[in-house]
């Protein structure tokens, strides 16, 4: 996709938004701000995270970058204070600021850093940022939950499927599951153990008993040859007669 067609087509879009709002009042004017500042948070994203690291490292276009760097920032700040800010005529003052600092990004952007980005970038390596800005584009307005577009999630995930953890509480998580598998494992040890010194005491008994028998029977076998070779006594000879 061609990126230029692509941030001009979100500017316009944008330009639209503020002419609405200005002519709007009470919820709607409201409602039609949030667009906005939604639409401005997606499209700052991808190109600070897309678009400008391309030509920042480029000579001829790194000083018009930092600049839209710098000129985001303070739109950024801009957005955050209306949007915490009650309607009334500050909020109106300040959202002329903020229409005049846009327009002036603008035509910043599509007027030299455009130039410059034709310059400095192929037509492919335009076409592949083009396709990178539409598919993060596509992704932050998918109806997910707020917490899965977060840069944090995504790292998460990211590590997780590279075999690694990358928060604290996910190291945490790691130690204590890995001490609960101790335990686990102790048990059925223990267990075995035990089996072992009961299985080793009833052999233990049951040689005992052996023994015992063997004991009774050397004894009766030895009294009874006794009996063969000591003569009977005068008074058991008599007692036989
Ligand atoms: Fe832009
Ligand atoms: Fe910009």
């Amino acid at each position: 996709m061609n990126p230029y067609d692509l941030l001009k087509n979100d500017h316009d879009k944008v330009s639209d938004l503020f002419k609405r709002i200005e002519s709007a009042s009470g919820k709607a004017k409201l409602a039609g701000f949030r667009k906005l500042k939604a639409e401005l948070d997606v499209h700052t994203m991808i190109e600070e995270t897309i678009f400008y690291p391309a030509l920042k490292n480029a000579a001829e276009s790194r000083d018009l970058t930092l600049e839209a760097y710098e000129e985001h920032r303070v739109i950024k700040d801009l957005l955050a204070e209306l949007a915490a800010a009650e309607p009334g005529d500050q909020w109106d003052a300040k959202f002329t600021v903020l229409k005049e600092n846009v327009e002036h990004h603008v035509d910043e952007e599509e007027g030299d850093l455009f130039k410059k980005a034709k310059d400095v970038l192929s037509t492919e390596q335009a076409e592949a940022l083009g396709d990178q800005m539409a598919a993060e584009k596509e992704r932050q307005s998918a109806p997910v939950a707020d917490e899965l577009k977060k840069p944090s999630f995504i790292k998460r995930v990211v590590n997780s499927l590279l075999g690694g953890s990358t928060t604290k509480r996910d190291e945490k998580k790691k130690k204590a599951g890995k001490a609960t598998a101790k335990k686990k494992t102790a048990k059925p040890a223990a267990r075995k153990a035990t089996r072992k010194t009961g299985a080793k005491k009833s052999n233990a008994k049951q040689a005992a008993k052996k023994s015992v028998k063997r004991k009774r029977t050397v004894t009766g076998t030895a009294a009874k040859k006794a009996a063969r070779k000591s003569p009977p006594s005068g008074r058991a000879r008599a007692k036989a007669a």
